[in-house]
């Protein structure tokens, strides 16, 4: 029998809650469709930070990177200045392991009301593909505290190293800056990502950017772009303007079948397709590197105030985990737990509360798992 091994990290709030739930749900779909899933584990996240003073080692990446897959629950925690465990632990992880798509599906799912008036599932159905190494990401900036200053900032990469020499002087009560940059390599894998992708679906790729503006980095989003569409005739493209692409999820959701975006506009988009098809409760993310090691997650965050509740909505984190059963190769048993997922909320009789239920996290655990038959 096949036998898969993934790193679990359930991390902080609800984290654990709701990657409790995502263990029982792929285990059932793992039973149904004989393979087997090995768990492994890890503490990463606040307590464990507070413990060691450590988030993640270089060696924590390496065990972590062994694995056929990471599963990953939620972090932050109001004990940890904000950033720490964000950049130590997910962006760390995308980063080592070059997960460079992030997917984000938009859909309405059966028996879920969208806060957009007269739409329904048919006008919600699109996919995000962020890209997830670049852009604002890469964490090259600096506080200057003093009128002069010399940074040497480093980007490294699987694909190539950036270093800059930045002297600062100025006359301001006191500055920051952050770098953000985008190079033809990184653009050129996320959009023919996304080309490919819709080429299995409706063939229409919308190219987010801010091109009016952040005329530099922008003009060479969509220079590439447009020579990866060039191998792309039998897809429709269109360029978008961030805010009016916010717009437009909003106004009229069904004009989009794949959406690539660069990282930092990518990130506030999906919360935006998180709110149109439902909520936070029901939206899953995938970062995956095609070649390499991938790591799924719902895309809400840790949620402080529900931690240890039992009210957070598994959904999201059991979506997650269709993809990655998809990912690493069991697409049957994928469509199980989406099929489960979708008869669990058209009986509608198990819901937790951010979708007008009653029931426990563990509760909803249990009948998406009642919900699973052969297929
Ligand atoms: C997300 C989150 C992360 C991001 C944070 C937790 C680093 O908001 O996955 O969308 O900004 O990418
Ligand atoms: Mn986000």
């Amino acid at each position: 029998m096949k036998t898969y091994s993934i790193a679990a990290i359930p991390g902080d709030g609800i984290g654990p809650e709701v990657i409790a739930e995502g263990i029982k749900v792929l285990n059932a779909a793992a039973r149904l469709h004989h393979f087997t899933i090995e768990w492994k584990q890890y503490p990463f996240g606040a307590d464990h930070y507070l413990a060691t003073g450590e988030v993640l080692t270089e060696q924590n990446l390496a065990e972590l990177a062994r694995h056929d897959a990471i599963y990953f629950g939620a972090c932050g925690d109001e004990r940890v200045a904000p950033g720490i465990l964000e950049k130590g632990l997910v962006i760390a992880i995308r980063m080592y392991c070059d997960q460079y798509i992030n997917i984000r599906p938009i859909r309405l799912l059966p028996g879920i009301e969208s806060p957009l008036r007269d739409k329904s599932a048919r006008d919600i159905d699109f996919v995000v593909i962020r890209e997830n190494t670049e852009d604002f990401y890469v964490a090259a900036g600096s506080r200057v505290s003093t009128k002069c200053q010399h940074d040497s900032l480093r980007v490294t990469r699987k694909l190539y190293t950036v270093d800059f020499a930045i002297d600062v002087q100025h006359t301001a009560e006191s500055m920051a800056y952050q770098i953000g940059l985008v190079t033809a390599e990184g653009i050129r894998r996320a959009v023919s990502y996304a080309f490919k992708l819709a080429q299995r679906r409706r063939r229409h790729v919308t190219l987010i950017d801010k091109a009016n503006v952040l005329t530099d980095m922008y003009s060479l989003w969509r220079e590439v772009s447009r020579e990866v569409a060039a191998g792309f005739p039998d897809v429709s493209t269109e360029y978008m303007l961030v805010d009016a692409a916010a717009m437009w999820f909003v106004r009229s959701p069904e004009m989009f079948d794949v959406v690539v975006a660069p990282n930092m506009f990518g990130d506030i988009l999906t919360d935006l397709g998180a709110a149109i098809q439902g909520g936070l409760g029901t939206s899953a993310g995938a970062n995956v590197n095609p070649e390499g090691v991938s790591m799924f997650e719902p895309i809400h965050g840790s949620a402080p105030p529900l931690k240890g509740l039992q009210k957070a909505n598994p959904i999201a984190t059991i979506w997650a985990g269709a993809m990655m059963l998809e990912t690493i190769g069991q697409p049957e048993a994928a469509a199980s737990v989406m099929r489960a997922i979708e008869r669990n909320l058209e009986r509608g009789r198990v819901r937790t509360s951010d979708l007008g239920g009653t029931a426990t996290t563990s509760q909803v655990g249990d009948d998406i798992v009642e919900c699973m038959q052969p297929n």
